[in-house]
């Protein structure tokens, strides 16, 4: 399976220009409850094509050496990336299910933990939004789960077996509730992403903007991972860099 299908159904998302990465900055400094972003971004404006072909590659690696699971995405806003793994699992493994979670209203109150990076609301998509966008590229919807994950991640709608767990939710409670939740769950070899996860000490990418260092995601997996025998690796993202591990017990 190639991966041209990215582009094909996504396009090529342009890289935010510095002029305006220096002036978003100033806005959200100013005026923090402002984001002029959202006026230059297009209708699939959240991941990069490296944080596609991440995906890309980690989910084509589980279905071909067969580890058992379904896929979750723990904070899917209006589906961008849902639909490049809707895209995979159609095409290789149409047995499997994918999973997405999110409240539909952007993210909750942060914690002390995520630093300002974020306000109430930021990121938020509608479901209508999420259901348009798989009608516009036809492909079939996935299980949505619609809610605060402290409600939708339980043993009802979550699946017995994660192959994938795809972990995108920028804060360090619903990045630790989602951890201990889908932790349990994955198969062996499994493999579990984060979209963005900063670590300052690896001096590894040109992060320029704030929200993509989540502090609090880093934070969650120190704690975690505090008694576990997996360790973060990083990815290189583009802008940022991603985190994963894989499921060693
Ligand atoms: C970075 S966006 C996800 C982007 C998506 N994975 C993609 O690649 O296009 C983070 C999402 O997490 C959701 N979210 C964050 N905290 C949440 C919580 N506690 N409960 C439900 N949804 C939450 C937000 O609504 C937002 O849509």
């Amino acid at each position: 399976m190639d991966n041209v299908f990215i582009s094909q159904l996504l396009g090529t998302p342009p890289r935010q220009s510095r002029f305006t990465e220096i002036l978003d900055g100033l806005v959200r400094r100013t005026f923090p409850w402002i984001r002029i972003d959202s006026v230059w971004r297009s209708k699939w404006r959240m991941g990069n094509i490296e944080l596609r072909t991440h995906l890309f590659h980690i989910l084509t690696q589980l279905i071909t050496f067969e580890v058992p699971g379904d896929i979750v995405e723990i904070g899917c806003n209006s589906g961008e990336s849902s639909v490049i793994l809707q895209k995979i699992i159609q095409d290789m493994d149409p047995s499997r299910q994918l999973h997405v979670y999110d409240s539909f209203q952007g993210v909750p109150k942060p914690s002390h933990h995520d630093k300002d990076v974020y306000a109430i609301g930021d990121m938020s998509a509608s479901e209508e939004q999420f259901r348009k966008n798989f009608e516009s590229v036809g492909l079939q919807l996935p299980i949505i789960h619609a809610g605060w994950f402290e409600e939708t991640l339980t043993s009802s709608q979550l699946p017995e077996k994660i192959a994938f767990g795809f972990i995108d939710c920028d804060l360090y409670d619903a990045s630790l509730l989602a951890l201990n939740k889908i932790y349990p769950l994955l198969s062996l070899n499994a493999i579990c992403f984060f979209g963005a996860y900063s670590d300052p000490e690896s001096n590894a990418a040109i992060t320029t903007k704030s929200c993509f260092k989540s502090p609090g995601i880093k934070r969650a997996c120190d704690e975690f991972f505090r008694d576990k025998p997996e360790k973060i690796s990083l990815l290189l993202t583009g802008t940022h860099t991603s985190g994963y591990f894989r499921k060693s017990i």
